[in-house]
C-alpha cells in the first residue's frame, strides 16, 4: 500500500502523476422477479486493503473495466425497497416486456470514489445522488431506494471492489447506480417491479483530450430536452437522443455538442454529458436547472467553490451571443469533473477562450479535485470516508 503522510506539500502534489502537472502548479426483496443476475451469486469476502487489481493504472480512460461485484436490490410496486445484496458482476436477465426496455422507465446516477494517500477511500456527496434519484423516480413514476439505502449500497459496492479503486492521483472508481422498471407489462403503465443496481468501473479522464481543452459545436437543430419533459432529471431516455448530433459533431473534429433550448433556440442548456459555465470578468454564469437542465452535483459544488473564491455566480438564461464575449468557458459533471473549453463554434463562427495556467477553470478544478481526493481540507463536509 502507498504510505504517505497527511501533509501535502508541493513535492507530493507533483507525485500525483496523472493530475500532477496541474497540481504542481497550484498546490431482495425477493418479489417474483423478472430480472435475475445470470452471473454467479456472490459471497463477498473482503480483500486485503493492500491489494490492487491487475490493471495498468497509468492509462485509464472512460472505457468499462468490469470489476468484481455489483449490488442488486428489487421490490414489487406493492412494497418498498428493503433488502439488497452484492452479486458477482455480470449480465442480468430481464423480461423482454420490462418497463425499462419498452418504455425507458429508468434513471441512472454517477459518482466517484477516490483512494487517499493513506489507503482510505472517499466518496463525494453520495447523498446528493440519492436525493436526485428520488426526485427523478417521482417524475418517472418509479419506486426508489431511500437516501440511507442508496448510500449504504454505494459503500458496499466500493468496499467489495476496493482493489479496483485506482492509486491516488491515477483516477477514481466510477459508481453507476441504475433504477429501472424491471417488471413485465404490455400496456403503457408504471412497471410492476423495480430493480436498483450499482456497478463500478475504474476511470480516468472522460474526454479523449484528457485534461486538455475541448472544442464544442453549438447544436441548434436537435434538442436534448423540452419544456415539461425530463431534462431536469437523470432519465436514461435523455441520453440516446444526443448521439446523432454528437456523432455529426465528432465527424467534423469537435469534441462534443453544446445544446440550446428548444423554444428560443438561442439560450445555452447543456453539453451532452455535462453542465456549462461561462466566465466574464469576475462573474460566472450557468443556465438555470430543474426544467430542461440537469441539476449537476459537480455544478452545485463548483458554484459554492467559486463563490468562496469571491466570484459572483449567476444562474440565469444565457443567450448564445454571450459565448462571443466570454473570457472562459468550462463544463462540469461527475464524469468530466471540470473540463476547460478551448473553443466553441456557432453557425460557422469560432471563438476561443483562455485555458491552462492561471485560468479560473483550472483553479476550480484543482480545488474540487483536491477536496475529492482528500488533498485539501474539506470545509464543506462533502466527502464521506468509507
Ligand atoms: C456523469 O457525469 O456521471 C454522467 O452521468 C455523464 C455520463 C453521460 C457519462
Amino acid at each position: 500500500m502507498l504510505q504517505r503522510n497527511n501533509c501535502i506539500n508541493l513535492r507530493s502534489l507533483i507525485f500525483f502523476s496523472r493530475y500532477g502537472s496541474s497540481f504542481s502548479k497550484f498546490f431482495t426483496s425477493q418479489a417474483a422477479s423478472s430480472l435475475q443476475p445470470v452471473c454467479e451469486p456472490a459471497t463477498y469476502s473482503n480483500r486485503g486493503d493492500d491489494e490492487y487489481a491487475d490493471l495498468n493504472w497509468d492509462n485509464l480512460g472512460y472505457g468499462l473495466v468490469p470489476t468484481d461485484y455489483m449490488y442488486i436490490m428489487k421490490c414489487s410496486d406493492k412494497e418498498k425497497f428493503s433488502h439488497g445484496e452484492l452479486n458477482r458482476f455480470g449480465n442480468i436477465e430481464m423480461s423482454p416486456a420490462s418497463g425499462v426496455l419498452n418504455y425507458a422507465q429508468g434513471l441512472f446516477e454517477g459518482l466517484k470514489a477516490y483512494r487517499k494517500e493513506d489507503g482510505r477511500v472517499l466518496l463525494f456527496r453520495p447523498e446528493q445522488n440519492a436525493m436526485r434519484m428520488m426526485m427523478g423516480a417521482e417524475r418517472m413514476c418509479m419506486l426508489s431506494p431511500s437516501v440511507d439505502q442508496f448510500v449504504d449500497a454505494v459503500k458496499q459496492t466500493v468496499l467489495a471492489n476496493k482493489r479496483w479503486v485506482p492509486p491516488p492521483g491515477k483516477g477514481s472508481l466510477y459508481l453507476r447506480p441504475l433504477l429501472m422498471g424491471s417488471g413485465a407489462m404490455l400496456g403503457l403503465a408504471p412497471a410492476p417491479e423495480y430493480t436498483f443496481i450499482i456497478f463500478a468501473s475504474p476511470v480516468g479522464t472522460y474526454f479523449k483530450e484528457g485534461l486538455a481543452p475541448i472544442n464544442l459545436l453549438v447544436e441548434d437543430e436537435f434538442h436534448r430536452a423540452t419544456l415539461g419533459g425530463t431534462g431536469g432529471v437523470k432519465a436514461i431516455s435523455n441520453y440516446a437522443p444526443v448521439l446523432k448530433a454528437q456523432a455529426q459533431a465528432k465527424s467534423k473534429g469537435f469534441t462534443d455538442v453544446l445544446f440550446v433550448d428548444s423554444k428560443t433556440k438561442n439560450h445555452l442548456e447543456e453539453v451532452a454529458s455535462c453542465n456549462i459555465f461561462i466566465l466574464k470578468g469576475k462573474t460566472i454564469s450557468t443556465p438555470v436547472t430543474g426544467v430542461t437542465v440537469l441539476p449537476g452535483i459537480t455544478r452545485k459544488s463548483i458554484i459554492d467553490i467559486a463563490r468562496d473564491y469571491g466570484y459572483q455566480v449567476e444562474e440565469r438564461p444565457i443567450p448564445v451571443e454571450e459565448l462571443f464575449e466570454a473570457d472562459e468557458v468550462f463544463c462540469t459533471g461527475t464524469a468530466v469533473v471540470v473540463a476547460p473549453v478551448g473553443s466553441i463554434t456557432y453557425q460557422g463562427k469560432r471563438v476561443e477562450y483562455r485555458t491552462g495556467d492561471g485560468s479560473v477553470s483550472q483553479k476550480l478544478y484543482l480545488t474540487l479535485t483536491g477536496i475529492q481526493m482528500g488533498l485539501i481540507e474539506d470545509k464543506m463536509g462533502w466527502t464521506v470516508e468509507i
